[in-house]
């Protein structure tokens, strides 16, 4: 897959190394190191959902309304948990399972948009491109 979806997906597996790089960090304890890479996280992934919510899913709703509204509740969820989570890892609780928890969940999402989402937003993102128009 190439364009839009493979720069999404490309988007996914940088989240992950970050998320990796969190766990890590809770495992060592290294607070200060922890925050930064929360951080990071934090707001790589809001703007990633962001760009999904207002470029992707009002399309995509058309074509498959059900999927479209699970993603929406799946990116409620991991909001959610972001939300918790950032409140441990201030608060200095956070253990080891709460990050794998929220690990899984993310990954889960991930793959599940990796499946129909995306190879859709490329498809429909060669269709609006001029003819004759090459990727390079
Ligand atoms: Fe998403
Ligand atoms: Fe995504």
């Amino acid at each position: 897959m190439t364009m839009l979806g493979g720069r999404l997906i490309q988007e996914h597996q940088a989240l992950d190394t970050l998320f990796e790089e969190i766990a890590n960090r809770v495992h060592c304890g290294d607070t200060a190191a922890l925050d930064e890479s929360w951080t990071a996280l934090e707001s790589r992934l809001l703007a990633h959902f962001d760009y999904e919510e207002s470029h992707l899913l009002p399309r995509f709703e058309s074509v498959d309304p059900a999927e479209a509204l699970r993603i929406r509740e799946e990116h409620k969820l991991v909001r959610r948990a972001l939300q918790d989570t950032g409140v441990a890892i201030e608060l200095h609780t956070v253990r080891e399972q709460n990050v794998e928890e929220f690990l899984t969940l993310l990954r889960a999402h991930a793959a599940r948009e990796e499946k129909l989402l995306y190879p859709w937003s490329s498809a429909a993102d060669a269709a609006t491109r001029a003819p004759g128009t090459v990727e390079r």
